[in-house]
């Protein structure tokens, strides 16, 4: 059951819809489970995201090495609003919103008067994340409609309905988490809701040089790693299994024939994984890897391939100078 609350925040109010009951925890543990018992082993990319693992992404994002998010921004301020909406009355969706920072770049452009026209539903997977940025962007925009949906984005498309012009937004690269043929899948679901005329942006990372992009996975500090070893916190929690974290090594290199950056963790030493749910004799050798994340990197002939399988029109690409990052205005013909 879906269950909507009225938030009141000291600079306005706004609605939170939940959708995620209908996914569960049970989902949940049961996805862990069969990539623990897979060869290779893989957990899922999303479970990187609780408060701290938000956080230590966030963090990443200030460093010098990981330009994905700085140079999407630099696109962003410059990005000419008019080009993307020219209509007043406009829903603005956003898959994965996350802190905000990125879409209020854009909102920033656009006058008060038109602000009014238009509302905006962040959709982001974890409530709390979600309720703060809320809550500051209606300070930030008190003209602006704001609903909140918490959802996982990728298997629960219909999330906003209405005649309404749309604009739907899936930043941060977050589209190169996905497998290529579930990127094309996820674009086409969504391209098949919209409406002619309704508009999709979204970030994609590009292919480089490889040292530029294995330094943005391996910093000095290392904040990667750290990220990268929390995710084995999170799955402690979801299946009450015993992970150390100290036990692995973080390891991120460029995939050439897949064009991706990969995530695994390294086991150090041979490990027993005690967990209700898994398998008694569970556990894993010294240098045995686990997969956690694919960050795929797009050249422009894979971007107008994707627009081209979801049926979607590419209308403009917007790149830095350095062609390092582009946001993709596509359009429904
Ligand atoms: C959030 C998917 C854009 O793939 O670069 C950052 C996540 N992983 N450092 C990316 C991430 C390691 C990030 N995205």
């Amino acid at each position: 059951m879906d269950y909507t609350t009225r938030n009141v925040f000291e600079c306005g109010s706004a609605t939170i819809v939940n959708h995620l009951p209908e996914i569960g925890l049970e989902a949940a543990i049961q996805e862990i489970i069969t990539g623990l018992h897979a060869r290779p082993k893989r957990i899922a990319s999303k479970y990187f995201y609780d408060k701290k693992g938000s956080e230590l992404f966030e963090n990443i994002t200030t460093l010098d090495e990981y330009y994905p998010s700085r140079t999407e921004k630099s696109i962003l301020r410059v990005l000419p609003f008019r080009a993307i909406t020219d209509c007043s009355e406009v829903d603005i969706v956003e898959l994965g919103s996350g802190d905000h920072s990125k879409i209020s770049l854009f909102l920033e452009k656009i006058p008060v008067k038109q602000l009014l026209g238009i509302r905006y539903f962040p959709v982001d997977i974890s409530h709390p994340a979600l309720e703060a940025s809320v809550k500051e962007l209606i300070c930030m925009f008190p003209e602006l409609a704001v609903q909140g949906i918490v959802a996982d984005y990728i298997h629960q498309m219909h999330l906003v309905s209405g005649e309404r012009k749309k604009l739907y937004c899936f930043l941060g690269s977050t589209i190169g988490n996905l497998d290529r043929g579930d990127a094309v899948q996820f674009v086409r679901n969504i391209s098949e809701t919209m409406n002619p005329g309704d508009s999709f942006l979204i970030g994609f990372d590009r292919v480089k040089e490889v040292s530029v992009l294995e330094s943005a996975y391996n910093d000095v500090q290392g904040l990667t790693a750290r990220f990268n070893k929390n995710i084995l916190n999170v799955i402690n929690r979801l299946i009450k299994s015993d992970f150390d974290t100290e036990d692995f090594e973080h390891r991120a290199f460029y995939n050439q024939e897949e064009m991706r950056i990969e995530m695994h963790l390294e086991a150090k030493k041979d490990i027993r994984i005690k967990s209700p749910y898994l398998k008694e004799d569970s556990g894993i050798k010294k240098g045995e890897t686990i997969h956690t994340e694919n960050s795929h990197k797009f050249e422009e002939k894979d971007i107008r391939l994707l627009g081209e399988h979801a049926e979607l029109a590419v209308k403009r690409i917007f790149s830095d100078e350095n062609q390092w990052f582009s946001l993709v205005h596509f359009w429904k013909i």
